[in-house]
């Protein structure tokens, strides 16, 4: 039976990341992946993130693997919050310690590590799909179909489950806890063939609900509207769509119509698994945690756990230090729960609530944030990321060989 030093299951950024940096060291690495190489590529029917905070910018470039992101990729030093008919701008090099973020698709970044990794002369088995894991206490052992459909093992020193929102993996852990929050709205997002709302995204705020225009260049526009969560897409026609758009920013700015290359309705909610290991066995990126997607936090917290774990793994096979892997799940869970009050703190003050009373306390903190540079510090701060930038768990101290 074949045997790697890690096994690491799902070819999503945070899979993909930890590969690159571990087999940069040396290590015999697998990566297994259920989908195919089209589909992770495309993924058409899913909303895929879309921001860098300036710390993922950094691990990326430092490792090699940016050139395309910082090539394409938009860099944007602030954001625009709209409320009372306003734009209010954060400017974030002014309120942080000179950082910015990266406009760059996920699914622009998963075709450079796929291609990347497989330039290296490495392998990922797509369409691999990962059935069951056996023996865990003591040789953990990934048992997965083929394409051809035959089942097959593979023995590994260690397992990372990378394996998504829909992780198999997650249940591996005895006794684990699952801490969870939903949110009574949803969104519907767009991809469209039109120019931006803006040069920077604008988060509105309006009596109709919220309402985000972002974009992935500057002729495709990424737009996303709260609507409520039992809603359904037959009855949102294109028309209906870019009428709610203006609809919510009235009197701040105007989209122009254009093709529509996408449409989804995505469910808000928040989640944490602990703890996030066991033995032998590692979860990381959305397997282990959900966030709600404002503020952009989802891939930016995966791509964190995958430097908290190569780390680890380098000072385990390295230094022969098992401290650090034995700490992944405390370490990781302070990025983790950071990343979870922001997304909690911008999904509540954005979006509008059913209760008179909660939305009355919810505009009150918006317009204190309007005014109030300390507010707009936290909200800054957070966005451009706390962990990943090295003040917050201080990821990026060590260098990342590229
Ligand atoms: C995007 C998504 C987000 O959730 C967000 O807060 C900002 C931008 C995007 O897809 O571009």
């Amino acid at each position: 039976m074949p045997r790697v030093q890690v096994g690491i299951v799902g070819a999503g950024p945070a899979g993909l990341l930890l590969a690159h940096l571990l087999a940069g060291e040396g290590l015999e690495v697998a990566v297994l992946e259920a989908r195919s190489r089209e589909y992770l590529e495309q993924s058409p029917h899913r909303i895929r993130a879309g921001v860098l905070e300036w710390g993922s910018k950094e691990i990326l470039a430092q490792a090699g693997l940016g050139q395309r992101m910082l090539a394409q990729g938009l860099e944007h030093r602030g954001v625009y919050l709209a409320f009372d008919g306003a734009l209010h701008r954060l400017d974030f090099p002014a309120l942080t310690e000179g950082q910015s973020i990266w406009v760059y698709g996920q699914q622009y970044l998963v075709q450079d590590l796929i291609r990347l990794y497989l330039e290296k002369g490495h392998t990922i088995h797509f369409e691999h799909e990962v059935v069951g894991l056996e023996a865990l206490e003591a040789e953990p052992t990934l048992v997965y179909r083929t394409p051809q459909g035959a089942t097959e093992r593979l023995v590994c020193e260690f397992v990372v489950g990378a394996d998504g929102s829909h992780s198999l993996l997650r249940s591996q852990i005895p006794g684990a806890q699952v801490h969870q929050k939903t949110y009574p709205f949803a969104w519907l997002g767009i991809l469209a063939q039109a120019r931006p709302a803006a040069e920077e995204l604008i988060y509105a705020s309006h009596p109709r609900g919220f309402a985000l225009f972002s974009m992935r260049s500057p002729s495709i526009a990424r737009n996303y509207l709260q609507v409520p969560v039992d809603e359904r897409l037959e009855d949102w026609p294109d028309a209906r769509i870019w009428e709610e758009l203006n609809r919510r920013l009235e009197g701040v700015a105007q989209v122009e119509p254009g093709p529509l290359l996408e449409k989804s309705l995505t469910p808000l909610r928040s989640m944490v698994v602990t703890p996030m290991q066991h033995g032998r066995f590692f979860l990381m990126g959305d397997a282990a945690h959900i966030v709600p997607p404002t503020g952009a936090k989802g891939m930016n917290l995966a791509l964190c756990d995958a430097v908290l774990l190569y780390r680890a793994f380098k000072a385990y096979y390295q230094q022969k230090d098992p401290g650090p892997l034995e700490a992944y799940t405390p370490e990781a869970l302070r990025h983790v729960w950071q990343a979870e009050l922001f997304s909690y703190f911008m999904t509540t003050l954005l979006h509008t609530p059913a209760d008179p009373f909660d939305d009355g306390l919810r505009q009150a903190h918006l317009r204190h944030l309007g005014q109030s540079p300390h507010l707009q510090r936290f909200l800054a701060e957070n966005y451009v990321g706390l962990h990943t930038s090295g003040r917050y768990v201080g990821v990026l101290r060590a260098p990342v060989r590229g």
